[in-house]
């Protein structure tokens, strides 16, 4: 297989299957394939139906796969859905080693005791993230090897889903002959896109607005310590709009984009917009207050479950680097002016990604952050992943292939 440091990753979410291709060279990650595919046979995240989910992943492959010339063959993958949630764990273990240091050894250990949870039968871990480690009691150690010590505990972050949606997911790919090398929550992704080492040192929380969820991370003191997600996204704001003005569903979509606005006290009494009439064909002016009226309500709730949500961890005085905006959601106008209300003092504003060049039109689509930051967290730890020019992917040779490959085991 040629390596032509080539990376490749499909951020599924609830609305749209996004590809990017990436070529690295050194630190540069530039992208050369973009693709974007209505997500069908998927709901929530979750795959209801694999033929369709699975022709939908093709057709975003394939989009991305004819722009950059290049045809893929693996892949690491985003996935989200109200079945993602996070829970911290503690691992502790005795240092035998001869002179008593810590070594790689050692690490792998009191991780594995860490992530050794109890787990209801159909969930399973996605992710572990290091938080911190202490040795012989004394806490707050980012990296232990080449320390001394007799007890090494651990703590970490596991992030954690249901089996049957990793399993679908797999599935899904297989039948279109790609291998998955990874899977990884939508709001890591997210996360690892738009925030800085400094920004999660200071803490920060990442929201991200998808199309049925809204996802929320926060870092504190460099490392994960809160991930969960709740049943409200942008689609509820359509689906409202589409009530309220008796529309479609596509009609409500497109007035959203065109002049959606989340905060109405905002909006200039005389201001009007257009929007089209079911019943009778014409289109029909109406105060543009009346449509963010409608709107305001649901992020008012999805912006009120994030802060309850935030409230129980009650690390408000860690936050110092205030709360990132991602996921297509965000792009919604007076977001920002409205969430302003629900932080004390601290600033929101919407990610952008760091350290991208190539085809670049994607920055400042927030649509695209999860799979930017999938493009990242793969160049940060492998440093190819094999693309096959020659042959098509319906080669019988990578059936039967290991699709959770040991290199998931770097990301933790
Ligand atoms: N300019 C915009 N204003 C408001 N909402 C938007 C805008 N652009 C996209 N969206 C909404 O963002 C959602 C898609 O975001 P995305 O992060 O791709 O969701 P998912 O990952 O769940 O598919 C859709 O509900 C879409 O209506
Ligand atoms: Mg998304």
């Amino acid at each position: 297989m040629a390596h032509n440091n080539i990376i490749a990753v499909l951020d599924i979410g609830s609305s749209n299957i996004k590809t990017l291709i990436a070529r690295k060279d050194e630190d540069i990650i530039d992208i050369i394939g973009i693709g974007k595919a209505e997500s069908k046979g998927i709901r929530k995240g979750t795959i209801i139906n694999i033929d369709t989910a699975s022709d939908s992943m093709l057709k975003s492959l394939e989009e991305a796969e004819m722009m950059a010339g290049i045809s893929v063959t693996q892949v690491v993958v985003a996935i989200g859905g109200d079945h993602i949630s996070g829970m911290n764990s503690r691992g502790v273990i005795g240092i035998n080693t001869k002179n008593k240091e810590v070594t790689e050894m050692e690490i792998g250990r009191v991780i594995d005791s860490a992530r050794s949870v109890h787990l209801p039968s159909d969930r399973e871990i996605i992710e572990v993230i290091e938080q911190e480690y202490s040795l012989d009691g004394l806490g707050e150690i980012k990296n232990p090897i080449g320390m001394m010590g007799t007890r090494l505990e651990s703590e970490v972050h596991i992030i954690t889903g249901l089996s049957s949606t990793t399993d679908n997911t797999i599935k899904a790919l297989k039948r279109i002959k790609i291998d998955i090398i990874d899977i990884i929550a939508t709001i890591r992704a997210s996360s690892e896109a738009i925030l800085t080492d400094d920004e999660k040192q200071l803490g920060v929380i990442v929201v991200d607005i998808g199309h049925s969820t809204t996802s929320v991370i926060v870092y504190l003191e460099g490392s994960v310590w809160h991930t969960s997600v709740i049943p409200i996204g942008s689609m509820h704001i359509t689906n409202d709009i589409a009530a309220g003005l008796r529309l479609t569903i596509p009609m409500a979509e497109q007035i959203k984009i065109d002049y959606g606005y989340a905060f109405a006290d905002l909006v200039h009494d005389e201001e009007v917009i257009e929007v089209p009439s079911i019943s009778d064909r014409q289109n029909k002016t109406m105060p543009k207050k009346m449509l963010a009226n409608i709107i305001q309500p649901r992020v008012e709730e999805i912006l009120s479950f994030v802060q309850k949500d935030i409230q129980k961890l009650n690390c408000d005085s860690l936050i110092t680097a205030g709360t990132m905006f991602s996921g297509g959601g965000a792009m919604l106008g007076g977001i920002l002016e409205l969430a302003a209300g629900y932080q004390k003092g601290v600033a929101s504003r919407i990610g952008e990604p760091l350290g991208i060049t190539g085809i670049t039109d994607i920055l400042d689509n927030a649509e695209f952050h999860s799979a930017i930051g999938l493009l990242k967290m793969a160049s940060q730890k492998i440093d190819s992943i094999p693309t096959n020019n020659n042959k098509k992917k319906t080669t019988q040779e990578k059936q039967g292939k290991i699709f959770k490959n040991p290199l998931r085991e770097f990301f933790s």
